[in-house]
């Protein structure tokens, strides 16, 4: 996820300082690198944030339009020369781009054919050489725009820019949001609409497979078909701080919204369907050394660790390979026994928590092969372990962390396809959990669609200060991640335990005051979590019961039932999860807690 900023006028700004304030605003989405293009003045990139972009930007850097990119990495390590803007090899056109372009390989394979040559290792720069290639042609910036963008497959929100006409902008968008602001003789591109509020409250949306064209005074909308679109200018109310959420009141509420894009973004271009595998650049790397270990250790903190043990039944039922899931501030301090067959593999949202990387450190002393699942491109981790995959989430910017830990799921069942396809998983079972996984976005949409439903009843269990989370098998780290994200952004007490270890203590606390949450899918431990509710429902304590659409036997015993759609077993915690997390959610906000910001917690633990 990087922020976009456009600007066209004819009001006597100067647009490099409109850019540079208006880029503070989407910090919030992640930076790694900046950088700033006006056609009068030229190009200034830097790693880093706008503050050190500001410091390269001279005084006389000036002009009447430009665009401007807060880069957060996907493609390509964050440098100054990955950073955006982008040209063409003739230097006329420019593009900021937010997203993943899926064909870049071969688009890029073409344009070398034909006498490109690229300057970064970044997917985006294909974007102003295939406009270049096709402005030879049409000799028409809009109409060039128009082919370049049909031509590219993933996700995108594009500005760009012509300096043979220097006071137009297009814009498009797939997937990554691109808003238009309309004000008075100027006009501006965003990724949301906090730059543009400063400037004006009208603005437009643009939606998926729409292109906007921009002059100071005028903008039209079409379609990547070239047809046009009428669409009045919207007034909004929004503050910035609320348009950076998407119009949510907080940042945990957007973050768990976006499962199904996270699930699409963290599969795009990775999933092979036709032959039941996935493929990996990361893994690619370390294939033949990845055939010899004979056991894999997974090392993690908090939420990432609870992700680990869903891998590590994943992995172990697929692939066949011994897994082990350590809380890295134990394997770094105990002294475990690794070789070079050992793959020590850490699983880190912010790739900077302290324990996780002195665990993948100690590893690499004792010659294990050291792998990374991290969501933040270029951290620490990521620059220290041999070889990794990174999530593509976008930045979490809640504490609690929510979308981080769906991606890292998937990330997990993609790691497992790719093991297990070296191994003994058949192409039939790959290229099921395969089929199932590209199913997965849509039956994420269908439980948000619920969010109403799960609000009311953490409404109704909010007085609560007990709560016990239940699950089992691939559903039993579900339970414990939902206990924690109870307890982290809401102070109360909640403990997660296996279904099958209820009668072996906790089932001593329960009684008419101490909720259940059970986890019930139609898996292959489905009746013995029901014959656990029963154990509750003796002894008087309510149930909330999460089970597989379609059932009527949940519903016989639990006090309320949340219904989820049927996927496969090593699938199903991460469709589970998502009505935990919400329940969370709304159970702090019905507290009127800090959600976002909870108590003594950070987002990053960079400290023991
Ligand atoms: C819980 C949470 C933490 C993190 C943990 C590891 O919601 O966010 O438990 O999961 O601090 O952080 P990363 O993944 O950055 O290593």
């Amino acid at each position: 996820m990087c922020g976009i900023f456009a600007y066209t006028g004819s009001n006597g700004k100067n647009a490099a300082k409109v850019l540079l304030d208006g880029l503070v605003s989407l910090e919030y989405r992640g930076y790694d690198s900046a950088g700033i293009f006006i056609p009068e003045a030229g190009v200034i990139k830097t790693p880093g944030a706008v503050g050190a972009l500001r410091k390269k930007v001279p005084k006389n850097f000036k002009g009447k339009s430009g665009i401007a990119h807060l880069r957060w990495a996907t493609h390509g390590e964050p440098t100054e020369k990955n950073a955006h803007p982008h040209w063409s090899g003739d230097k006329e056109i420019w593009v900021v781009h937010n997203g993943i372009i899926e064909n870049w390989q071969e688009l890029r394979a073409k344009l070398i054919s034909k006498g490109h040559t690229f300057v970064s290792d970044s997917d985006s720069e294909i974007i102003p050489h295939l406009v270049e290639e096709h402005l030879k042609k049409h000799k028409n910036f809009e109409k060039a725009a128009l082919a370049a963008l049909n031509e590219i497959r993933g996700t995108f929100g594009i500005a760009m820019q012509y300096k043979g006409e220097p006071d137009k902008l297009i814009a498009a968008r797939m997937g990554s949001p691109i808003v238009i602001g309309v004000g008075k003789n100027e006009r501006f591109i965003a990724s949301d609409a906090s730059p543009i509020l400063p400037h004006t409250k009208k603005v437009v949306f643009l939606e998926d497979g729409e292109v906007a064209i921009l002059t100071p005074d005028k903008h039209t909308v079409l379609k990547l078909n070239a047809t046009k679109i009428q669409r009045e200018p919207e007034e909004i109310e929004w503050n910035a701080e609320q348009a950076q959420k998407g119009g949510h009141e907080h940042f945990m509420l957007k973050e768990i919204l976006e499962a199904p894009l996270v699930v699409e973004d963290t599969m795009r271009g990775r999933l092979i369907l036709n032959k039941g595998t996935s493929k990996l650049g990361g893994l690619d790397k370390v294939e033949k050394k990845l055939k010899e270990i004979d056991r894999i250790i997974i090392v993690a903190c908090g939420t990432a660790y609870l992700a680990g043990l869903v891998g590590e039944y994943m992995i172990e039922e697929f692939a066949g390979i011994p897994v082990e899931v350590e809380l890295a501030s134990e394997f770094r301090y105990r002294k475990p026994v690794v070789n070079k067959r050992t793959a020590v593999l850490a699983i880190s949202q912010s790739g900077e928590t302290l324990d996780t990387l002195e665990a993948i450190r100690e590893a690499k002393r004792q010659n294990a092969l050291t792998l990374g699942i991290v969501n933040t491109v270029g951290s620490t981790i990521t620059r220290e372990d041999d070889s990794g995959v990174y999530n593509h989430a976008g930045p979490e910017i809640s504490v609690a962390s929510t979308k981080a830990f769906i991606s890292q799921l998937v990330v997990l069942a993609l790691m497992t396809l790719f093991l297990g396809r070296q191994r003994k998983m058949t192409a039939a079972q790959g290229k099921e959990i395969a089929r199932e996984l590209k199913k997965l976005p849509g039956k994420l949409k269908a439980i948000l669609e619920n969010e109403k439903a799960i609000e009311t009843l953490a409404k109704k269990y909010s007085h609560h200060r007990d709560f016990l989370f239940l699950g089992r098998k691939y559903n039993y780290p579900v339970a414990l991640e939902g206990a924690l994200k109870l307890k982290e952004i809401s102070y109360i007490h909640a403990e997660g335990y296996g279904a099958g270890e209820m009668k072996h203590g906790p089932l001593a606390m329960i009684d008419e005051n101490f909720p259940t949450f059970a986890v019930a899918p139609h898996d292959s431990v489905y009746e013995k979590v029901l014959s656990a509710i029963q154990q509750v429902r003796a002894r008087k304590g309510p149930v909330i019961a999460l089970t597989t659409e379609g059932d009527s036997e949940v519903q016989k015993i639990a006090d309320d039932v949340i219904y989820v759609p049927q996927t496969i077993e090593m699938l199903s915690p991460i469709l589970n999860v998502v009505p935990l997390q919400l329940f969370a959610y709304y159970f702090a906000k019905e507290k009127g807690l800090n959600v976002d910001r909870p108590r003594n917690l950070a987002k990053s633990v960079t400290v023991e």
